[in-house]
């Protein structure tokens, strides 16, 4: 077996508004987590970089905790030189506000418009860089599932796409269970719901397969 040095990206980013209030997605990283567990448990090295989760640290994975999508690429750009494989289960958000108000803002009128900008994609930064590991992405749709992963795919340049179906209601955020369609160039692997750490076990293996390929 060659032993893999794997970078992961896990849970959500915060984006703050003010001191008090901010905007995310919706992930408890169980996905990431368990992903990171199987892999080092494998015999591989983990490199973990979470966004705010209420898990603990599988043991032996080295964590960097962050908030903001900004710090998550921050974190990931000082990993990923020497990284064999980069795994991008977080949930980033997309936008964040413009602007960081200084204190709480306070309650005045019926409504209140926030100007939001884009955040930098932390996968499609990965995966154009000259020496880039292999980029294997997620996704959580609700409806085409399998072309919209394909699109992702082909748009972000990366190597590999586990796609969830979020909306079938008992799998993706926060459950124990996932089901996955893993999508490559020339592949499309349907994993069944099953625990986390049983999928995280299937894609791994799918995931080694192709990148020693
Ligand atoms: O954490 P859990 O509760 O276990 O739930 C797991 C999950 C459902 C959150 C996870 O399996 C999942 O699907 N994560 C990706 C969520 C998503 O919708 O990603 P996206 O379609 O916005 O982004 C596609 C890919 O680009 C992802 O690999 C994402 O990490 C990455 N991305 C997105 C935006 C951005 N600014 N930077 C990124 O790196």
């Amino acid at each position: 077996m060659t032993k893999y040095r794997v970078l992961i990206t896990a849970g959500p980013t915060q984006e703050a508004i003010d001191p008090v209030r901010y905007i995310s997605n919706r992930s408890s990283g169980k996905m990431g987590y368990a992903l990171a567990e199987v892999i080092q448990k494998a015999g591989h090295e983990v490199v973990l970089v979470s966004g705010p989760t209420c898990l603990p640290v599988p043991e032996d994975v080295r964590c960097r905790f962050v908030k903001s999508a900004e710090q998550m690429l921050d974190a990931v750009m000082h990993e990923v030189e020497t990284v064999d494989v980069f795994i991008s289960v977080a949930a980033v958000s997309d936008y964040r506000p413009k602007e960081l108000l200084a204190q709480k803002h306070k309650k005045s009128g019926d409504s209140w418009t926030l100007e939001l900008v884009k955040n930098p994609d932390i996968l499609a930064t990965v995966a154009a860089l000259d020496n880039k590991p292999f980029c294997v992405g997620f996704a959580a749709e609700t409806e085409n599932i399998v072309e919209h992963g394909r699109e992702k795919l082909i748009r972000k340049n990366i190597d590999m796409i586990a796609v969830n179906d979020v909306a079938a209601g008992d799998i993706g955020f926060d459950h124990q269970y996932n089901s996955l369609f893993v999508l490559g160039a020339d592949m499309e692997v349907r994993i069944d719901r099953a625990l986390k750490v049983e999928v995280a076990q299937q894609l791994w293996g799918l995931i080694y397969e192709q990148s020693t390929n």
